[in-house]
């Protein structure tokens, strides 16, 4: 875990602890013995300190959390690197994360690469640096830039990190360890940052505050990290930490940790693929083919082109090919004028695309994803063909969001080549991806899909084939209950409160005017069955009509609308049921807690490999809160007696078809949580 070498008068201290050189017990046991000895050996004038791998360390050991400590505990162990006689000096390549950094700035000198990843991103674990990190970099850069990168949990570039003071020398990756040891040679004293004073205003930390109200939302932890940071500018180092560590310790124990450390290891857990068999290789993708160059066509090719993977976009007419390449083209300018991405990058990635009529040009793609609108005969006609064209070996994958994907690969001679890829809209930026897999599939295949996912920055999460897979699966029941609850005396502003207060982005009404009310409509004004029949054969559509279960103005703010009232009055009138007072708790039983009965059901049945698989999708794909978690986790924890019982006492306003999952009732039962 830790090795140590001596290079004359300079002592090596390697932290060897892969994947990521996180500082478990044994790493911070063997670091703090080795500057113990650095500092009784006469012989040795000074100590770097260096990461195996592809980087210096990613920080605490994050499994270790919520565990019995065990000493000594990093606070510790960057004290005594600090509190050390001789010149210790960090050399630092890939990253410096979290506890990774606090042990960097607990050196007294740091050497990096210039493309090396300088952060403490505590704060998106629910947390905050806890080996003094709160109270080390604002003494060392200065309490504004401090607040950024502890705030924001977001790394800089050493090269920044050298104007701000963060790094005293970069040397590139070839001479970093040379350099390192000749520069630590040379430095004739200890420079301690804990002993730096560091002063600001109380208005410094207010004005932070407002203006990242937003950003800040709802989570505790931003907030302890500016109170942190505030404390360094008062207390000396010593009264500091402690402060540091109370604050710490607060979030570590609180409930917003714990689910975002879920969050965080659920993410890395999706992309294991159960029942694989060992060894299986992921295919070669040179080039990607995409078929339709619409919304989602268009933005399932900016992934790969950003990625420098050559996409092939074919379509069936020219107005549509350009419409739909100019909309790329726009998007890449529009992240360009953000200062996201240079003009040079914008062509780079442009100059990748082929955009074309011709459907045999396929033929040269490793991986075809079909992007065509929701219609499963005019899939089964497109992979029909893609049968007759695709080289032997192309994966042959669909974006349909709830068709059967073993229906789609019947249509071919090769069902093994073919998987569901499924984007979330706008593809190119929704990081979710669901990966179908069919009931022939190859395992590669899925391998190859699971990867490339990956590659191109997405989250992908493998489901199983059923009507509308894991995520919008979960959707049906919320949107079911909510139109239900319309007609039993809500309002579409009060059932969407409840999510918003919740922590959604939106509610399911909210949902529904921007996706629009008429998907999946039947297209007849004249069968009017549900409200919703009924705003459609009004034209309120949603917000491209500027009507929907909202009234929308010119810039798109939503406002409660009385036509609509009017037409749930009207259809209740018809359907003889007499409004009555509906609670929140009503709400959240019939439109969440159904939700977590519909991914139980998905559970039990096999369509997820687990429940956090679940969580990964809400989390990515719906923006479901954060900080509880998503739908599993949160109903673990709540309870699920809890969720059953809300349930149990809706049963009557369910309706007919209503399943309840035995995994959740049997789970209730055992006191167990849900998983499997
Ligand atoms: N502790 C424990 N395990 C960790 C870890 C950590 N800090 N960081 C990563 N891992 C594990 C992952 O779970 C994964 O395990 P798996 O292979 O079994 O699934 C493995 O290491 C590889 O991780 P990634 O797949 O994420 O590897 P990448 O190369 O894509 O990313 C990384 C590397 C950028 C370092 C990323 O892993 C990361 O962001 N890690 C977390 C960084 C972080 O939040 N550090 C702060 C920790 S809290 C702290 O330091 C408290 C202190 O202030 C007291």
């Amino acid at each position: 875990m830790i090795e140590t070498r001596l290079h004359d008068d300079v002592l090596e201290i390697l932290i060897a602890n892969p994947p990521v050189n996180a500082l478990g017990t044994k790493v911070r046991q063997g670091m703090f013995k080795a500057i113990e000895d650095a500092d009784a050996n006469a012989a040795i004038k000074a100590v770097v300190i260096r990461g195996s791998g592809k980087l210096f360390s990613g920080g605490a050991d994050i499994s270790e959390f919520g565990k019995a400590p065990v000493e000594p505990w990093l606070p510790e162990v960057v004290d005594r690197i600090e509190a050390c006689s001789k010149p210790v000096v960090a050399v630092i390549h890939g990253m410096a994360l979290g506890g990774g950094l606090e042990v960097a700035l607990a050196c007294h000198y740091r050497v990096a690469t210039p493309k090396t990843k300088l952060g403490l991103p505590e704060v998106n674990l629910g947390l905050l640096p806890g080996a003094g990190g709160t109270q080390r970099l604002p003494r060392l850069v200065g309490v504004e830039a401090a607040l950024g990168m502890i705030v924001t949990g977001k790394p800089v570039p050493a090269t920044k990190g050298k104007e701000i003071g963060l790094v005293d020398l970069l040397a590139e990756e070839g001479e970093l360890a040379e350099a390192a040891i000749s520069f630590a040679r040379s430095q004739s004293e200890v420079r301690r940052t804990g002993s730096l004073r560091v002063n600001a205003t109380p208005e410094v930390f207010e004005n932070f505050k407002a203006q990242n109200a937003r950003a800040i939302g709802r989570m505790e932890a931003p907030l302890a990290c500016i109170e942190a940071v505030k404390a360094a500018t008062e207390l000396p180092l010593d009264k500091g930490q402690q402060r540091e560590r109370e604050l710490f310790m607060g979030l570590m124990m609180g409930a917003q940790s714990k689910a975002l450390r879920h969050a965080f290891f659920a993410e890395r857990t999706a992309a294991k693929i159960v029942g694989l068999p060992e060894g299986t290789q992921p295919r070669e993708i040179s080039r990607v083919g995409v078929i339709g160059a619409g919304t989602m066509g268009g933005g399932i090719s900016m992934n790969f082109l950003s990625a420098g993977i050559p996409v092939t976009i074919v379509e069936m007419a020219q107005d549509a090919l350009d419409r739909g390449t100019g909309v790329m083209r726009k998007n890449y300018e529009a992240t360009a004028a953000k200062g996201r991405m240079t003009s040079e990058q914008v062509e780079q990635a442009m100059g990748l695309l082929n955009p074309t009529l011709d459907f045999d040009a396929l033929s040269q793609c490793d991986l075809i994803i079909e992007a065509v609108y929701e219609n499963m005969d005019v899939k089964k006609d497109i992979f029909g063909r893609l049968d007759g064209v695709a080289k032997p070996g192309a994966i042959l994958a669909s974006n349909t969001s709830y068709l059967d994907i073993n229906e789609i690969a019947a249509a071919t001679n090769r069902p093994q080549d073919v998987v569901g890829m499924h984007f979330f809209s706008p593809a190119n930026v929704m990081k979710l991806l669901e990966v179908v897999r069919g009931d022939k599939t190859a395992a590669d295949v899925l391998v190859t899909a699971m990867g490339l996912g990956r590659k191109v920055g997405k989250v992908p999460v493998v489901a199983g084939v059923c009507y509308g897979f894991i995520g919008n699966r979960m959707l049906i029941p919320r949107q079911t209950q909510a139109v239900q609850l319309l007609l039993e005396g809500a309002t579409p502003a009060q059932v969407d409160k409840v999510h918003t207060d919740f922590g959604m982005p939106m509610g399911p009404f909210q949902m529904a005017d921007l996706a629009g009310v008429d998907i999946g409509w039947h297209r007849d004004p004249n069968r009017i069955e549900n409200i919703r029949d009924a705003l459609c054969a009004q034209s309120r559509w949603g917000q491209k009509t500027g009507a929907g279960f909202y009234d929308y103005d010119d810039k798109r703010k939503p406002s409660p609308s009385p036509v609509t009232q009017a037409i749930i009055d009207e259809f209740r009138a018809k359907s003889g049921v007499t409004p009555r007072e509906i609670s929140d708790e009503e709400i959240t039983a019939r439109t969440i807690y159904t939700m977590v009965n519909e991914g139980a059901l998905i559970l039990e049945e096999g369509i997820a490999q687990r429940a956090s698989d679940i969580d990964v999708v809400w989390l990515y794909g719906y923006g479901w809160p954060r900080w509880t978690g998503g739908p599993m986790f949160w109903a673990n924890e709540v309870g699920l007696q809890a969720i059953l019982d809300g349930i149990n006492k809706y049963a009557g306003q369910l309706g007919p078809d209503f399943k309840v999952s035995s995994l959740l009732q049997t789970c209730a039962a055992e006191g167990k949580p849900l998983d499997r």
